[in-house]
C-alpha cells in the first residue's frame, strides 16, 4: 500500500525533538521534507552539504542519517541556543561542522569547496542571497527549499515574497527545478 507516513526516524531525531520540545522550538522543517533530504544525501556518496538553518538539528539529523563516512555538513545558524542541541548531539561526529553567526555574512565569505547539496532554511539562502548560494553548487548540486505552500503561521505579506521568490527560481536559467504540492510545499532544483 502507498503509505508515504512511514518515515524511519533515528534514536538521535527522536532525542533532538525531546530537546526541541524543552527549548519550545517549532520552526523544524516536517518529517516529509527530512525524509527527501536523507534520500538526496544518499545519492551523494562523499558529498559535501550545506544547511542554513541548522535549529536544534532535526532536519540535520535527516542530512546525517543519508550521508556514508566520507560525506561532510555545514550547518549554519545564527542563534546560539537553537543550535546548541545539535552542536552537543553530533560533537564526536568529523563530519559535521557548525557556524553560528550570520547565513548570509558566511554565504558571501565562503570560499571553500563547492556543495553537492544545499538545503536552505533561513533568510539568508532563500529569499536573500539566492544568486550566490546556488552559485555555490557544483553541477548536478541540488539547491532544496520548503515551506513554499501557504502555511498558517505566515505573516502578512509573506505569500508575495514567496510568489516572487518561485518566479525567480522558475527563470533561473543555471537550474532545472520542480516543484511539489507535498509537505509544506517543495521545491527542488538541480544545476545545470
Ligand atoms: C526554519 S528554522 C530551521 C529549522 C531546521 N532546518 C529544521 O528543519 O530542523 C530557521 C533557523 O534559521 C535561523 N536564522 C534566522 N536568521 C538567520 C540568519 N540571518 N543567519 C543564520 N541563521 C538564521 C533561526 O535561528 C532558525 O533556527
Amino acid at each position: 500500500m502507498f503509505d508515504d507516513s512511514r518515515i524511519v526516524l533515528s534514536a538521535r531525531h527522536l532525542q533532538l525533538m525531546e530537546k526541541s520540545k524543552a527549548l519550545g522550538f517549532t520552526m523544524a522543517s516536517d518529517l516529509y521534507t527530512g525524509s527527501l533530504l536523507r534520500t538526496i544525501a544518499s545519492s551523494k556518496p562523499g558529498g559535501h552539504f550545506l544547511e542554513i538553518g541548522t535549529g536544534t538539528g532535526l532536519s540535520l539529523s535527516f542530512l546525517v542519517g543519508g550521508m556514508d563516512e566520507s560525506s561532510s555538513v555545514i550547518s549554519i545558524d545564527n542563534s546560539e541556543e537553537f543550535q546548541q542541541p545539535a552542536v552537543e548531539h553530533f560533537k564526536d561526529d568529523k563530519r559535521i561542522s557548525f557556524f553560528c553567526g550570520d547565513g548570509g555574512e558566511w554565504i558571501q565569505n565562503y570560499k571553500g569547496k563547492p556543495f553537492d547539496l544545499i538545503f536552505a532554511d533561513a533568510w539568508p539562502g532563500k529569499f536573500n542571497l539566492r544568486n550566490e548560494t546556488i552559485g555555490l553548487l557544483v553541477p548536478g548540486g541540488f539547491y532544496i527549499i520548503d515551506d513554499l505552500l501557504p502555511q498558517p503561521n505566515w505573516p502578512e505579506g509573506h505569500a508575495a515574497k514567496v510568489d516572487v521568490l518561485i518566479g525567480e527560481m522558475q527563470n533561473d536559467p543555471r537550474l532545472n527545478i520542480t516543484m511539489i504540492h507535498w509537505s509544506t510545499g517543495i521545491c527542488i532544483a538541480v544545476r545545470k
